[in-house]
């Protein structure tokens, strides 16, 4: 997705202090006018004998100024600029500028700072590598793309606190010294000086502490909060990130929907997007079974198919599997035999034993398949596949088999690897996915693993089968899905003593561990606790999304590297051993080089 450009810039700012203008505010209408404006020196060229054309920058724009070449400046030098606003002489308008029919004349220049050349060049079409970016993040930020971005996430934060006031929340700030939560994710700890030996842990979330607050009768809370999570980092993920984080009392699942898309909708609109005010819905399992994903991207089609009635009765050991899942590649010129072998590889790595791929040929009695496995199967197998297949001459058919979600989960990926590419940048598709299972699996003492957290209340249809068969127990908990990121989630919590001690007792967590872990919380439920739900999502995600890029990193000021390292600050750092032990504690590991 390109870059937009920043909406009104400087429109109803008034320049105040040194300069009485913006320099992207100047236009042919102020042409006569007497202007003071501030910024930095973007390029210096010589004009004729005397004299020199700078052009000056300040974050709305350039502008050209016409200056004596006895003026001693150099790039990145910070100037107040005081002249006239003119007409560039026929011939020179530069119409690439917004400022391009106009220049300063009759300057006077007065240098505020002079400055060392900066270690690369402020234009961004000038490629530089990330490292030396973010050791010089002051530097990066000065350039047009991230000036934008970190503007345009001012706006996102500002729609969404107006949606969330024109809905009635109320913003509380909860605290950053919190103790250990159950959401499973690894914690930083914060080592106590008045407690030696003790921790407070930063929050990965206000979870607990907004549940705190709907048995405290505040009835719809939200924060722009910011969460810290000690996790391996990725495009998606940094250690700090930024969530919208809201609960409710008294209210169902699509309220909550309600609440939240209201929120994504105005920010995506206050970022310069457009984005349909409906936002479909999809369940956990058809997201599955069509897209092979939890977080499915319905910006292209190619969805799975299931095959496994075409081969119940077949004698190819390759497809006797309890589930099979074929994708048709049409015209797939560039699946070369190679590459083929390739997605061979890349299911294995995926974790499913193989992948089998038929062409479709036309011949003289129609389409066949023509493959290593064509051989092997039955007319019937062959005509039920093109026929659930719906292919053409020269299509191929891909088919993973598997357990169901491992198959789904394998092929859905393949179909992201092949096809993301014909995703429109520019389309914004988000869908919620709801009807999530309550647990995700069972772990290796034979617990059943929590999908979400423990407080997530099953949907009431399924409260039976929680313990007779609680694999299949759909839990009231939705994700929000934009262009296959996962950008939120959320649940209808739990707040009956009955229902929580069955999911504690499915979840293999004993009264005393309950009480231990989260026992604060289930004593305030005995004093009143409303029904009440919430959800949160990522508004780093949300706005790397919305400008285009496809790393948090590129729209957050100060992020991390890879490694966790902060390569300006030389973050994190040894301390000094007396800070260890007024701390009470003691380190024994060789510093690791973080570089
Ligand atoms: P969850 O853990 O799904 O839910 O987080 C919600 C959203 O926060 C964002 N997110 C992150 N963004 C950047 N870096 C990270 N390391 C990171 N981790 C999470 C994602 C994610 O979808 N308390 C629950 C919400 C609730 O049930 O109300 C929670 O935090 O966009």
């Amino acid at each position: 997705m390109e870059s937009k450009p920043v909406i009104n810039k400087t429109s109803g700012i008034e320049a105040r202090g040194l300069r009485n203008r913006y320099v992207g505010s100047l236009s042919g209408r102020d042409i006569g006018e007497q202007v003071r404006v501030c910024g930095w020196v973007a390029r210096i060229r010589e004009h004729g004998e005397h004299l020199v054309f700078v052009d000056v920058r300040d974050y709305s724009g350039i502008i050209q100024v016409v200056a004596h070449s006895s003026v001693d400046l150099k790039a990145e030098y910070v100037v107040k600029v005081e002249g006239l606003v003119s007409q560039r002489p026929a011939g020179t308008v530069n119409s690439d500028l917004a400022t391009g029919e106009i220049e300063l004349t009759d300057t006077i220049i007065s240098v505020l700072s002079s400055a060392e050349p900066p270690p690369f060049s402020i234009q961004d079409r000038v490629e530089v590598d990330e490292a030396t970016r973010l050791k010089f993040r002051y530097i990066d930020l000065r350039r047009d793309k991230m000036q934008h971005h970190l503007r345009v996430r001012s706006k996102i934060n500002s729609a969404i606190r107006a949606s969330m006031e024109r809905q009635g929340f109320t913003e509380i700030e909860t605290p950053l010294l919190w103790t250990p939560t159950p959401e499973g994710a690894r914690e930083f700890i914060v080592p106590s000086r008045l407690h030696p030996g003790a921790t407070y842990v930063l929050p990965q979330s206000p979870q607990i502490a907004k549940q705190l607050l709907m048995v405290a009768g505040f009835d719809r809370y939200y924060q722009i909060a910011r969460c810290l999570r000690d996790e391996d980092l990725r495009a998606d993920r940094q250690f700090e990130f930024t969530q919208l984080d809201l609960e409710a009392s008294f209210v169902t699942q699509r309220d909550i929907m309600d609440f939240i898309s209201d929120a994504v909708i105005s920010a995506s609109k206050a970022a310069g997007t457009v984005a349909s005010g409906e936002i479909a819905e999809i369940t956990w399992k058809e997201a599955m079974d069509r897209f092979g994903s939890d977080k499915p991207d319905m910006r292209f089609g190619n969805e799975l198919v299931d095959v496994t009635a075409v081969f119940s009765s077949t004698a190819v050991r390759a497809l006797s599997a309890p589930c099979l899942k074929a994708l048709a590649v049409p015209n797939p010129s560039s699946l070369t035999r190679s590459k083929l072998d390739g997605l061979v590889d890349r299911a294995k790595g995926l974790g499913a034993k193989g992948l089998l791929w038929l062409r479709a040929v036309a011949g003289a009695d129609g389409l066949h398949f023509d493959s290593p496995v064509s051989k092997f199967l039955t007319a019937e197998e062959s005509t039920g596949l093109l026929d659930v297949m719906q292919i053409s001459d020269g299509d191929i058919v891909l088919i993973v088999g598997d357990e169901w979600e491992k198959a789904c989960q394998v092929l859905g990926q393949i179909r992201l690897d092949l096809g993301r590419s014909q995703a429109d940048p520019n389309e914004l598709k988000y869908v919620w996915v709801v009807d999530f299972p309550l647990f995700e699996g069972i772990d290796e003492q034979g617990r059943l693993i929590s999908a979400h957290h423990p407080f997530t209340m099953p949907n009431e249809d399924d409260f039976s089968k929680l313990e007779s068969d609680p694999l299949s127990v759909r839990s009231q908990s939705y994700d929000l899905v934009l262009n296959g990121w996962e950008l939120g989630s959320g649940s209808i919590r739990i707040h009956s003593g009955d229902i929580q001690s069955k999911v504690f007792a499915s979840l293999g967590i004993s009264e005393e561990e309950a009480r231990s872990r989260f026992g604060f919380l289930l004593e305030a439920f005995k004093y009143g606790a409303p029904p009440h739900g919430g959800f949160a999502f990522g508004i780093d995600r949300l706005t790397a999304l919305l400008v285009g890029e496809d790393n948090i990193r590129e729209v957050i000021a100060f992020p991390k590297t890879q490694s966790g390292a902060d390569v300006m600050t030389g973050a994190p750092k040894e301390i000094d051993a007396k800070i260890w032990d007024l701390l009470g504690l003691s380190v024994n590991v060789p510093r690791k080089d973080l570089s």
